[in-house]
C-alpha cells in the first residue's frame, strides 16, 4: 500500500502537469508517487480505473506510462485541488495505491 507518510519519507523531485512528483524516479520502470493532497503511488497502480469512475468531482485523469511493469497508464490526481475528501477513491482502489490527506 502507499506510504501515508510519503511526504516525510520521500523527496519531491519535480512536477508534472502541475502535480508534485515524489521520488525515487527511474523512468520508465519506477515512477514514484504523484500528488500531495490526493497522492497516487504510480509504482502500485495497475490502471484499474475505479478511482476515475467513482470520484464525484473528477480529480483523476489518465496519463500514459509506457514501459512501466504494473500498467501502461496511471491515474493522475490532476485536479486534486477539487477534492472534497469523500475517500471513495481510497476505498475502491484494489491495490491501495491512493492516499488522501483529509486532516
Ligand atoms: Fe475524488 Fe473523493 Fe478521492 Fe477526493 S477523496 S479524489 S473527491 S474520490
Ligand atoms: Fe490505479 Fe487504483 Fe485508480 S489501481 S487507476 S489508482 S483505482
Amino acid at each position: 500500500a502507499i506510504d501515508p507518510q510519503f511526504n516525510e519519507n520521500r523527496e519531491k523531485v519535480g512536477e508534472e502537469n502541475g502535480v508534485s512528483v515524489w521520488g525515487p524516479v527511474d523512468e520508465p520502470e519506477q515512477l514514484g508517487i504523484r500528488g500531495t493532497h490526493v497522492a497516487v503511488d504510480y509504482d502500485l497502480c495497475i490502471a484499474d480505473g475505479a478511482c476515475l469512475e467513482d470520484c464525484p468531482v473528477d480529480v483523476f485523469e489518465w496519463v500514459d506510462t509506457p514501459g512501466h511493469p504494473e500498467s501502461e497508464k496511471k491515474a493522475e490526481p490532476t485536479h486534486e485541488a477539487q477534492c472534497i475528501d469523500c475517500m471513495l477513491c481510497v476505498d475502491v482502489c484494489p491495490v491501495d495505491a491512493i492516499d488522501v490527506d483529509a486532516s
